[in-house]
């Protein structure tokens, strides 16, 4: 029996569902006052936000990847025959370096290249979504993520769910029905009064939201984030690979993705490229794409560590927080309807989670499970 990784003393399972839950909550706010507080003129590339957010997670899986490297060296060098090359080093010192680098370029790399792809376009419809919809409303429709992950682990991982799950997921899509209902009537506000909240007398922003984009967008993340997700763990728990060895690739094939929509913004590549591109690029900014590699390596490390499934748990918490949040933040009103559909995602939440016969969860061959 291998011993549960703790972090402080705490298992690392628990610690990273919590963070999650958090980190959810404080994505979407972040992300929505970046977006819709300044005028159009002054908007940031959310291209770029994308981009950076894939570097700064890569280099980081990276860097957590290779000190773990004396942990997983006991495995025989030379596939790309670097193992080789290494021992002729006159700098011994960088062999882990190398070592890892040949993790990397494994021959099964490649599988990583569906998620990275599918991660990189749901990164980008979130901040079409984040930027039409009011915080609570873009949390709860996003909560469909429940229904795709589980559409996707019964179709993909031969998956089969009870009826309770299935009710708990009919709940859900009721539930998601009528906030969206209610959000729908913020369109029918005066054009020329860009709002930021579902509620008449909340603080007018600068950014027109456009209700049926911003649900069209989440509702096309929500596909994906279930396709990668079921995707990357069965990646993850079918081979033996290091979990931050993983991330590394993840990150490795979004980059081309994730860079030709920064470079196809910017039509002429001169002196002032970098100046360019990092135009309006502030704090808010910045805190956006912070708070998003957080969310990347913490989800990796829910997906390894528990599953798809409990990960929406975990985010259908962060809902409360964020409700919390925006009624003291941005002067949401919570209306019946709200509360009424918002209450149906959470008890469909609980329902779904509740324990089933362990036949019932999906099995990979390789995991012990
Ligand atoms: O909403 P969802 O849970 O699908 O979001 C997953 C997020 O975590 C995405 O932004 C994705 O880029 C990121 N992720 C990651 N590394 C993984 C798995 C997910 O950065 N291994």
């Amino acid at each position: 029996h291998e011993i549960p990784p703790t972090i402080c003393g705490m298992p690392l399972k628990y610690v990273s569902l919590v963070t999650l839950a958090v980190q959810n909550a404080a994505l979407s706010i972040v992300m929505h006052h970046s977006r819709v507080s300044t005028p159009p003129s002054q908007a940031y590339s959310p291209a770029l936000a994308v981009l950076l957010n894939e570097l700064l997670k890569g280099t980081i899986s990276f860097l957590i990847a290779l000190s773990r490297v004396p942990q997983v060296a006991e495995r025989p060098w030379g596939r790309m025959s670097f193992g080789n090359i290494i021992r002729e080093l006159p700098y011994p010192w960088t062999a882990p370096f190398w070592y890892l680098c040949e993790e990397i370029l494994g021959p099964d790399c490649w599988k990583l290249s569906i998620p990275a792809i599918l991660y990189v376009v749901q990164n980008s419809l979130q901040f079409v979504a984040v930027s039409n919809l009011p915080v609570a409303s873009f949390q709860v429709t996003y909560q469909m993520k429940i229904l795709t992950t589980a559409g996707f682990s019964v179709s993909l991982l031969g998956m089969k769910l009870s009826s309770t799950k299935w009710l708990s997921l009919c709940l859900l899509a009721i539930g998601v029905g009528i906030v969206q209902i209610q959000t729908s009537s913020i369109g029918s506000a005066p054009k020329n009064l860009a709002v930021g909240s579902a509620h008449d007398s909340a603080p007018i922003h600068f950014h027109v939201m456009s209700p049926l984009k911003g649900f069209g967008a989440v509702t096309a993340a929500c596909f994906t984030s279930g396709l990668a997700g079921v995707y990357f763990e069965m990646v993850l728990k079918n081979s033996r690979a290091d979990l931050w060895v993983r991330n590394v690739q993840l990150s490795l094939f979004s980059l081309i993705p994730a860079l030709i929509p920064v470079l196809y913004s910017t039509p002429h590549i001169s002196s002032s490229f970098l100046h360019d591109i990092f135009r309006n690029f502030g704090m808010w900014a910045w805190a956006t794409v912070g708070i998003q590699v957080l969310g990347g390596l913490v989800t990796a490390v829910v997906i390894s560590t528990s599953s798809n499934i409990i990960k929406g748990f975990a985010t259908s918490l962060s809902i409360i927080l964020s409700f919390l949040a925006s009624v003291i933040l941005f002067h949401f009103r919570i209306t019946p309807s709200f509360i009424i559909g918002a209450t149906a995602v959470l008890v469909a939440t609980w329902m779904y989670n509740q324990p089933s016969t362990p036949s019932k969860e999906p099995s990979f061959p390789n995991s012990g499970r």
